[in-house]
């Protein structure tokens, strides 16, 4: 089951400017389901957990502050080949490299503010998931 998952978050730029409808659009029309979603917003123990992995990186604090700055979208979407399928169709991490067709080519402005997170592996898509999903909440 859990290969056939990934987690997302829509980030605060998108929220911000009213791209919620859009991407979600986007993200059904590809063929994903909707297993569980919601608006929330991170705190930055949140945020410094999730991003755990980035805690060395220059960028760290940048990433911090931005995903904490307003609410996010969270969902939990199921498709065959979800992680790959879904990091196809959000695009490369820069919009500036991002295919035409992708998500972050049409809604992304920056390397830092790209719109939507996608996971990395199954893996961490079933963390991700369960970091903001409780069992109950995934349909
Ligand atoms: P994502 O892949 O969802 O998760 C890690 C995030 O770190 C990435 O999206 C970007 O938003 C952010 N990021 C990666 N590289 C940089 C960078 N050079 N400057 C600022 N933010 C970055």
């Amino acid at each position: 089951m859990a290969t056939n998952r990934t987690f997302t978050m829509i980030k605060p730029d998108a929220v911000e400017k009213g791209h919620i409808g859009g991407i979600l659009s986007m993200i059904t029309e590809a063929g994903f389901r909707i297993v569980s979603l919601k608006l929330t917003q991170l705190t930055l123990a949140d945020a410094q957990a999730f991003y755990a992995v980035h805690k060395e990186r220059p960028f760290f604090g940048e990433l911090v502050e931005f995903m904490t700055r307003g609410p996010i979208v969270a969902a939990i979407l199921e498709k065959e080949n979800a992680v790959e399928d879904f990091r196809a169709l959000i695009g490369a991490t820069n919009p500036a490299d991002a295919a035409e067709g992708t998500i972050r080519k049409k809604y992304a402005t920056s390397v830092g503010e790209n719109a939507v997170h996608g996971s990395d592996s199954d893996e961490n898509a079933a963390i991700e998931s369960n970091f903001h999903f409780a069992g109950r909440e995934q349909f």
